[in-house]
């Protein structure tokens, strides 16, 4: 009797992952506002840098990763030997759940989260527990309820997808302090250059007097890389020495290395992106809030708009109303347990903004 190839069972429970849309039917959108790329696309020097890459596409990229290392140390003051770069953050974070989880062991997340994560814990057999966040924020004491004896990571999205909110450092500090010595605290900053609140930090200074806490950190957002796939980590030397283990050699390749190292450089790029996303983010609000959607106060690159008790509008209908302009919203999981409808978009350019708020203020007052 012949048998066929059988996955491991953790993989069979996995659904293939569901990119965001990137057409409307067959037609390119006027503006693309699922998958919270750059409204102003990449910093000129890193597109220099990657053609530069071209003559040496038959060379293997430097698997030491040496100069995209010491490029994102001088520029945010860091130790070089504690970075490791990855074909975008999502593979650092994959690396951190196989090299620390095993079947049984359990993931532990606030309710809203990166579906990646979840998807590389079942991978391995690991459960994923989840826990209720109050007003779309992530719970530091829901967090701490549920950790266990079988806890061995916890993931917070600091700013958080798709909600856009975060945690401020006194609230982080009082998770790092309530969780075991086993278990690794991940602070996924994907979103951290965007942010402006006085009181929010990535938490590099945490990962530097800890050895249990790793910080990601993104190209794909900010900096406009996200073609490239490349995103990196700051880790305590014991655990960046078990994910160089793990972590192919040539993970990371030439032309993303060499474009990245570019793009961290320009901080002047850096500074006016954040500002034009605070800008549009405070202006956006304010009219939704207006027009009677409650939007949930971000502070990344995108909003959550919340369509609960809204008089026969809802966050379907008005991701129609967006599509049939040409613009491409993120319908997402119900924000939670509780079945919130919601919207999320990404911030775009002036043009964009403005479009998506004329869109949206038709079909709410329609
Ligand atoms: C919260 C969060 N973490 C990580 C990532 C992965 O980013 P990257 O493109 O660096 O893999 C994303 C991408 O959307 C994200 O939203």
């Amino acid at each position: 009797m012949s048998d066929t190839p059988r996955a491991v069972p953790g993989v069979l429970q996995i659904a293939p992952y569901q990119q965001g849309k990137s057409k409307i039917g067959e037609r390119l959108p006027r503006y693309k506002l699922s998958a919270n790329e750059s409204a102003f696309g990449t910093p000129p020097a890193a597109v220099d840098a990657y053609e530069s890459i071209r003559d040496l596409l038959h060379r293997y990229p430097d698997g030491n990763q040496a100069d995209l290392r010491e490029a994102i140390a001088d520029v945010y003051g860091l130790e070089a030997d504690q970075i490791v770069c990855g074909n975008g953050s999502e593979e650092i974070i994959g690396l951190t759940i196989r090299c620390f989880m095993d079947a049984g062991d359990e993931l532990l997340l606030s309710e809203n989260f990166f579906g990646v994560c979840a998807l590389y814990a079942m991978s391995v057999g690991a459960k994923v527990v989840t826990a209720p966040e109050k007003h779309f924020v992530t719970d530091v004491d829901a967090l701490l309820a549920r950790v266990t004896d079988r806890t061995r990571v916890v993931i917070l999205a600091n700013p958080n997808n798709p909600t856009g909110t975060y945690v401020a450092p006194a609230e982080i500090e009082r998770l790092h302090q309530g969780l075991p010595s086993n278990v690794v605290l991940l602070l996924d900053g994907a979103y951290a250059e965007y942010v402006t609140a006085p009181d929010y930090d990535a938490g590099a200074e945490l990962v530097e007097r800890s050895e249990n806490v790793v910080m990601t950190r993104s190209f794909s957002k900010m900096f406009g890389l996200a073609g490239l796939r490349i995103g990196w980590c700051y880790a305590p030397p014991g655990i960046v020495g078990v994910l160089q283990r793990l972590r192919v050699p040539f993970n990371a390749n030439a032309a993303a290395m060499a474009a990245a190292a570019e793009a961290v450089r320009d901080q002047a790029w850096v500074e006016r992106v954040r500002d034009h996303n605070a800008r549009w983010l405070a202006r956006i609000s304010e009219e939704l809030t207006r027009l009677g959607v409650r939007v949930v106060p971000s502070v990344a690159n995108f909003y959550l708009i919340v369509f609960d008790d809204c008089d026969g509008k809802s966050a379907a209908g008005a991701a129609g109303a967006l599509e049939a302009e040409g613009i491409i919203p993120r319908p997402v999981g119900a924000g939670g347990g509780d079945g919130h409808d919601v919207l999320r978009i990404t911030v775009g350019d002036d043009d964009a903004n403005r479009a998506v708020l004329d869109v949206l203020q038709r079909y709410l007052t329609a």
